[in-house]
């Protein structure tokens, strides 16, 4: 598939979504930003809820595709999960289907399978059909995506890459996220392979970098021609000296998602 040209990201705010405004571009995106928060330097944004349907309405107007980051990104009550996560991914993709936008990308997440007891040495990698096993309300939101995504290309020809992002920062900070470490360059080039494969259906993939201490398998992202560059091991040494080696007696080291399992970071607004 050509690059879509024009693209609505949603979350542009947030963290992800302000790495993503900087490197996207260089794809040859037009970016169509939307968040519930002012996007700073952005007075052409979409300051809108995910609740609010009007608003999604015109944001998806005209757009070839999204790539829908916005939503809650730690553990809430789950009220405020159903209302951020739940409903407003599905109000995007009713409006999305509505306007006959033919792909979404969508933010899925580690969590979402996050009490997967991560591979020990010498088992395989954890594969992209792995049973749900979400670790947090977060987590079963994301479960939720991409059961929605389904849905919807079942139902309505609405394709998605639903990609299980693990940690995507400037840096791993932990010895967990040498793991699962996503680097915003190989962010931004997954993100571009799901939004320009060709005939995709509903696909889920992992997203992180092509690092030494991997969990999960890469395949489906790099048959999607994703060709991560980074790895995380050149932050190895010192992590470990700093953090230890993960321990096998503590749950947070020992599965996916992380502290998510016995002590999930709370959404703080
Ligand atoms: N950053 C990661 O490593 C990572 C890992 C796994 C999954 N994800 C997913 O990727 C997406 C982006 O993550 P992030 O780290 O940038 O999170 P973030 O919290 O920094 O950004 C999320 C953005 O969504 C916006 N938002 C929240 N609720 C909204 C609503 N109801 N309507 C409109 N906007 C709303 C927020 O204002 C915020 O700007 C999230 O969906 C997250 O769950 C991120």
């Amino acid at each position: 598939m050509p690059t879509p040209r024009t693209l609505l990201l949603t979350g542009a705010a947030g963290g992800l979504g302000t790495l993503m405004r900087s490197l996207l571009p260089a794809y040859g995106y037009e970016l169509r930003l939307f968040d519930v928060r002012p996007v700073e330097g952005e007075p052409d944004a979409i300051t809108a809820d995910l609740s609010d349907k009007e608003a999604l309405r015109e944001a998806v107007r005209g757009v070839d595709a999204v790539l829908h980051l916005a939503g809650i990104s730690l553990e809430a009550p789950f009220e405020k999960i159903l209302r951020s996560n739940i409903e407003g991914t599905y109000n995007l993709y009713e409006a999305a289907r509505e306007a006959g936008v033919p792909r979404i990308v969508f933010a899925s997440s580690n969590h979402a399978v996050g009490y997967t007891p991560a591979p020990r040495a010498g088992d395989p990698l954890i594969p992209v059909d792995t049973p749900h096993r979400p670790d947090t309300f977060y987590g079963l939101s994301k479960s939720f995506g991409e059961d929605l995504a389904q849905l919807y290309w079942d139902r309505h020809g609405l394709e998605t890459v639903s990609v299980r992002i693990g940690s995507c920062f400037a840096e791993p900070t932990d010895v967990r996220m040498l793991s699962v470490w996503m680097s915003p360059a190989d962010g931004a080039r997954l993100f571009h392979a799901a939004l320009t494969a060709e005939e995709v259906g509903h696909t889920v993939v992992y997203g992180s970098s092509a690092n030494t201490r991997l969990w999960w398998d890469l395949t489906g992202a790099r048959a999607l021609g994703y060709e991560p560059q980074d790895d995380s091991e050149q932050y190895a040494d010192k992590l470990i000296a700093e953090h230890g080696e993960l321990d096998p007696e503590n749950p947070a080291h020992t599965h996916l998602g992380g502290r998510f399992v016995n002590d999930p970071p709370i959404w703080p607004y």
